[in-house]
């Protein structure tokens, strides 16, 4: 399938990555881009960090979350957090191009703010606020943002994003929703190990019940997979 490039490691899919964020921003005078969180993606903003960071124009990124999870930014639960850690306190994007939920606030007034703020921020295209690219994981179970099966009508809602519930820990997150996520222009989705394989396999394969997994819900994304998680593929 032409939208599945595997990788023999994260590093290349990082390296991967970098050069088109770097083609993006050398085509366009505003990137505005919907960041992952958990753990995949630190090895895509090391590299962006480590290799690009005197490469792209940083003044023309503007970084969003695909979700969040409802802590202080400075928690180690945050993703905003992650991505100061290995992203923005090493490359110069603007304090101004950076909108991330206020996970600090309660849940309810954190999506209400970040909803007006995506609609304040980004072109409505088709009425809809329009991402130019979107970033997204998949855990282990299926979920993607912070869109969970147990939750998966969270997927359908109305509006730019939504309240949701982690099954195991009862955290409370941000989450974008499915109808923001595929209006996106590119949807790129970042999925590594072997842990990811089997789901992975179902999702590619539309085996039965796929749909109950919110990942299997986003329509046309680019994967970008290591060779781990496409040993069943
Ligand atoms: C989050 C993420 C979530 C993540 C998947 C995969 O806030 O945790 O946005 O959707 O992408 O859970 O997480 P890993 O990259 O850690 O496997």
């Amino acid at each position: 399938m032409s939208n599945i490039k595997i990788f023999d490691s994260k590093l290349e899919i990082a390296q991967f990555f970098g050069k088109l964020l770097k083609e993006r921003t050398a085509q366009s005078d505003k990137v505005n881009i919907a960041l992952s969180g958990g753990s995949t993606p630190k090895a895509i903003f090391d590299e962006l960090a480590q290799a690009y960071a005197d490469t792209i124009d940083w003044g023309k990124v503007h970084l969003f979350w695909g979700d969040e999870r409802c802590v202080p930014p400075m928690d180690a639960e945050s993703n905003y957090k992650m991505t100061v850690d290995h992203l923005l306190s090493k490359v110069n994007v603007p304090e101004t191009n950076v909108h991330r939920v206020l996970g600090e606030l309660n849940p309810t007034e954190a999506c209400e703010k970040y909803d007006e703020l995506i609609n304040h921020k980004l072109p409505k295209v088709e009425g809809l606020p329009q991402f130019d690219i979107m970033l997204l994981g998949m855990g282990d179970d299926g979920h993607t943002a912070s869109i969970f099966p147990h939750e998966i009508e969270l997927w359908k809602a109305s509006g730019n994003c939504v309240v949701a519930t982690h099954p195991q820990s009862g955290q409370k997150r941000v989450s974008l929703t499915g109808q923001l996520i595929n209006h996106s222009k590119e949807i790129y989705f970042l999925v590594t190990g072997e842990g990811k394989a089997h789901k992975l396999d179902e999702i590619i394969k539309q085996k039965p019940g796929y749909e109950e997994y919110p990942a299997a819900l986003v329509i046309n994304p680019f994967w970008l997979i290591d060779k781990e998680a496409a040993g069943k593929i």
